[in-house]
């Protein structure tokens, strides 16, 4: 049977960085994060026992890739299969590039392989299985906002809306600086903060409290609460990357350039805040009644092009 999956990328509010567990990405700290409608992954799997292997497929180059054949394996134990399959994946969103491309791919594929493997998964089940792709994906099950919690092994660690539907119009604009492969992985980079960073003990400390906040915001609708505490989310998981050992940074100078910008607009009274991941592309937060202000401001410093706008985005589904 051949099947086709939509799921789309999530930006976090409370970052995941560090894994408890590297087999089964179980995180240090559990998450928070809001799937943005602007960016996905279509994923097309067909099982077909004529192959002797895995063919994966992204954007129409034929990929070795052993993360896509080790997911497949597991795809393949639950549903008791040894036949190999053929896997059509197309981005629709920059890879590698710290827009979260790994969760929308992992998402799309933990359920495009399932339902063509003849199981139905339940969503939290699909969440976890997602969650052993990259941990991130975990949350792009679902739409809206969505939080990971931690867990403690393959059971209990997964991902729940705390509302897929929001009525709160909350925008990212995404700010393009460069959408290239970037040269250290998420995987490879939380890696190394966990094991060097004299800081990362305080890093899991404190989300504990970043977690709680974030969510009384969501629920009181408090713009700057969510604001003040994502942004320093990000900023504290980028000081990790810059107290590591070696130290590195995904900063580019454009995206201080762009994080700049945005304090000076609070500083004249427009809610905005920012957000980064682990590739040099800033993300501002902010309402939707802001947005044109927002992108006319920074269009002075950045192409139109590169300044995405992203709303509340849906969660996995078959197309
Ligand atoms: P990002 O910030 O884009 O999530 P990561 O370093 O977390 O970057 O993950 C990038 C990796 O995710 C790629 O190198 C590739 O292994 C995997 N990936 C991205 N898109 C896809 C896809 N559509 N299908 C399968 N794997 C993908
Ligand atoms: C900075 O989920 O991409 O985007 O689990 O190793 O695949 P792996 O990493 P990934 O890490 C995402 C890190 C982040 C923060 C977040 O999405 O919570
Ligand atoms: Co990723």
């Amino acid at each position: 049977m051949k099947k086709t999956a939509r799921a789309h990328t999530n930006i976090a509010l409370v970052k995941y960085w560090g894994k408890a567990d590297e087999e089964l990405i179980i995180p240090m700290n559990g998450s928070v994060s809001l799937t943005l409608d602007h960016f996905y992954t279509d994923t097309t799997v067909e099982f077909d026992p004529a192959l002797t292997e895995d063919i994966f497929c992204l954007d129409g180059k034929q990929k070795h890739d052993p993360k896509v054949a080790k997911f497949m394996n597991l795809v393949r134990n639950l549903a008791k299969k040894e036949t190999f399959a053929r896997i059509d994946s197309i981005n629709h969103v920059p890879t590698a590039a710290g827009l979260a491309s790994s969760a929308s791919a992992y998402a799309a594929l933990a359920l495009s392989a399932t339902s063509a493997a003849g199981l139905n998964l339940t969503r939290k089940d699909l969440s976890r299985l997602a969650r052993r792709g990259s941990g991130s994906a975990t949350r792009s099950i679902f739409g809206g906002f969505v939080e990971w919690h931690k867990g403690t092994d393959d059971l209990t660690s997964f991902a729940e809306p705390i509302e897929e539907e929001t009525d709160w119009e909350i925008c990212m604009i995404a700010i393009v600086i460069n959408g290239h492969e970037k040269k250290i992985s998420s995987r490879h980079g939380m890696q190394q903060v966990v094991k060097t960073s004299p800081y990362y003990h305080e890093w899991v400390k404190t989300a504990e409290e970043d977690l709680k906040l974030v969510k009384q915001a969501i629920k009181n609708r408090d713009f700057s609460l969510l604001g003040e505490v994502s942004e320093a989310s990000a900023m504290k998981m980028h000081a990790l990357n810059m107290s590591a050992k070696p130290h590195f940074s995904y900063f580019m100078p454009e995206s201080i350039l762009a994080m700049q910008k945005i304090e000076e607009l609070r500083s004249q009274n427009i809610p905005c805040y920012y957000t980064m991941d682990a590739g040099p592309n800033v993300k501002v937060i902010c309402e939707k009644q802001n947005v044109a202000f927002i992108i006319d401001e920074l269009s002075k410093l950045f192409a139109k092009e590169n300044l995405l706008v992203a709303n509340p985005g849906p969660g996995a589904r078959l197309i």
